[in-house]
């Protein structure tokens, strides 16, 4: 999720006061909440690339821009970076160069076989300044370009031959100073999209970018390439053939299109979930379903002896934390508490070296949680954190890191950072079956490609939300919604009371279900709207008959019961006043399904309010206070 643009304009443009560095910064101002971790641009002037690039907001590049300007000219490209290899330092920053300085590229997305890239440029020779994938991209463009095309060849050629070489998701931009006119990009699995203007064309990871100066825009498909001059763009396939790209007209005002057409970042980020999860699990298994997380620095043989796992976290990230126990006690029989960071360290828990401590945390500077890894730390505990922020303090603190690539989450109320942390959780569990060769260990195979069908089962939910949608604009006067689950479907309740509470300022509580009869259904009154998240009746140990038990104990005392449910279990209907289906899956990994429609309640609930869904009263994106 990283801010791409790309300019390209001829002399008139530039009598009508267009230059590369303005269109260029500007487009990165409107996609700076792509990714803030540092920003960088380059430009063709004079024979060569110039280029700054700086850690931190773009505000940062624009003052490295004013001390140390760079030469007016008509081709650029620009980047603001949200980190995924590398930390968010100046070093790491895009652009990055190579073929002695004469080609910049930035890029959008994961090179998984960066390594061995890596390595045989290093056999040639090439050296590298950064940890970054990108930085492999530009030497192997640079090398082809310089070596087998003998200088002789185009920049287009070189991306081509490139990207023959390249795995993983990947949006590239490349300039050069033997050809300052053109501007040459590739995409695969990860956004790119051209603006069409008179006399100047543009690229971007989305309209944002462009949307100041035209709304012709050109979509792309899946594996091209695309060569913008200042008149013609020349689209073709990664072998040459050419291609062809459809075009349409923004319609979205410039606000709007930084949230990608959608009323609020939160509507945006819920259907951010499919992408989410599908950038969580790349490049974390292999073809034979072996899990491959290099970037988990810790010795495996420590983690074989772990008798004990703590899960440290607050709020939302907590009930992630509560899904990920009910999985990893499962598969890997290692007994797994999940504390309230904010309660753990007052209550002289028990740590030891065999403990491993699990944080959990999108914006990786909760304080609360902070604190309760440093305690753990100094008793002992190995840490893990599991986050959403590349190189924030919390995995700074922490033995090792699993990093969510669920790019940037800006509204308040989290939801896509939710899905990638249970995400996470689910691999971490499964590494550590994998590491200890339990009896679950033959089936991690079959889970993972369960957890690949994830993000398309995410977005046959969010194409299917119209009648929830409508029951929740019919609720908007409600005072008070109760949440039933059980086993994994207990913190799906509790997520979505809180994503009700947190955004509509409506009194909600979740429960596990069968807690009910012990107190709780004296709340039950008549018209009390009761959501229930209900197990699939498939397996023998299904829950399912005890909660449509449930449903009836509460639906005889008036309540509105509205109704969770696996596609196909039709016996929920004689208890409901509505059903809401979700497409079948495994129970472990039903939560990363139903959490999705009482997600889309709460944001569709308060924006019938008129609230502001985004930012609501009180609370802060990231709470660095205890
Ligand atoms: C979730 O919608 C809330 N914004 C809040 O509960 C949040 O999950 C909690 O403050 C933890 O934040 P973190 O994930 O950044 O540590």
């Amino acid at each position: 999720m990283c801010g791409i643009v790309g300019y390209v304009g001829n002399s008139s443009r530039k009598a009508a006061g267009h230059s590369a560095l303005d269109v260029v910064v500007e487009g990165l101002r409107r996609l700076e909440y792509r990714g803030y971790d540092s920003a960088g641009v380059a430009v063709v002037a004079d024979g060569t690339i110039s280029s700054r690039k700086k850690s931190g907001k773009l505000s940062n590049l624009i003052g490295e821009l004013e001390a140390n300007p760079i030469p007016e000219s008509l081709t650029g490209i620009g980047h603001t970076r949200w980190a995924t290899h590398g930390g968010p330092t100046d070093r790491n920053a895009h652009p990055h160069l190579s073929d002695g300085g004469r080609l910049a590229v930035i890029h959008n997305g994961i090179i998984e076989n960066f390594a061995e890239l890596k390595q045989e440029l290093l056999g040639k020779g090439v050296t590298f300044e950064s940890e970054t994938d990108t930085e492999v991209a530009a030497a192997l463009i640079g090398d082809i370009f310089r070596t087998q095309l003998n200088d002789g060849g185009s920049l287009t050629e070189a991306m081509r031959l490139a990207c023959q070489r390249l795995e993983g998701a990947f949006t590239l931009l490349a300039v050069h100073a033997d050809q300052p006119d053109v501007v040459v990009a590739a995409r695969r699995n990860s956004p790119l999209v051209v603006g069409l203007g008179e006399g100047e064309n543009f690229l971007g990871s989305d309209v944002s970018g462009f949307i100041d100066y035209t709304r012709r825009a050109v979509e792309l498909g899946q594996d091209q390439i695309v060569t913008i001059s200042a008149d013609s763009v020349e689209i073709t396939d990664f072998f040459g053939a050419p291609a062809e790209g459809k075009e349409y007209h923004v319609d979205w005002d410039p606000a709007s299109a930084e949230k990608g057409g959608f009323n609020s970042f939160m509507e945006k980020e819920i259907h951010d979930q499919p992408d989410a999860v599908a950038q969580t699990l790349l490049g974390r298994s292999d073809l034979d379903g072996k899990l491959t997380l290099d970037e988990l620095r810790i010795d495996p043989e420590l983690l074989k002896q772990v008798n004990k796992i703590i899960v440290l976290a607050c709020g939302t990230a907590a009930y992630a934390g509560l899904v990920a126990k009910y999985a990893i006690e499962n598969w890997c029989r290692i007994p797994t508490e999940v504390e309230l960071a904010h309660e753990f360290r007052y209550r002289d828990p028990i740590v030891d070296s065999n403990t491993l401590v699990v944080s959990i945390s999108q914006s990786g500077e909760t304080m609360d949680t902070l604190m309760a890894v440093r305690y753990a730390r100094e008793q002992g505990a190995k840490t893990i954190s599991i986050c959403n922020t590349n190189g924030s303090t919390i995995p700074r603190e922490s033995d090792a890191v699993l990093y969510t690539h669920a790019g940037p989450e800006i509204a308040v109320a989290s939801t896509k950072a939710f899905l990638a942390q249970i995400t996470a959780a689910y691999l971490l569990g499964l590494y550590l079956a994998q590491l200890r060769g339990n009896i679950f260990s033959g089936q991690i195979k079959d889970v993972l490609a369960d957890l690949s069908k994830i993000p398309a089962k995410i977005q046959h939910i969010l194409d299917n939300a119209g009648p929830l949608r409508e029951l929740a604009r019919s609720m908007k006067d409600e005072k008070s919604v109760l949440f039933l689950g059980r086993h994994v479907g207990y913190p799906v309740a509790l997520e979505g009371a809180l994503k009700l509470k947190e955004i509509a300022y409506i009194h909600a509580e979740g429960f596990a279900a069968g807690e009910l009869k012990h107190g709780p259904i004296a709340l039950i009154d008549d018209g009390q709207p009761v959501f229930v998240v209900v197990p699939s009746p498939r397996g023998r140990d299904s829950l399912h008959s005890k909660v449509v038990s449930n449903i009836q104990e509460v639906r005889a005392r008036g309540a509105r019961t509205l109704v969770i449910a696996e596609e196909g279990d039709e016996s929920v209907k004689d208890y409901a006043e509505q059903v809401f289906y979700v497409p079948e899956t495994p129970t472990l990994l039903m939560p990363l399904l139903t959490t999705v429609p009482l997600q889309i309640f709460a944001a569709e609930l308060a924006g019938a309010k008129g609230y502001d869904v985004d930012q609501p009263r009180n609370l802060a994106k990231s709470v660095t206070v205890e």
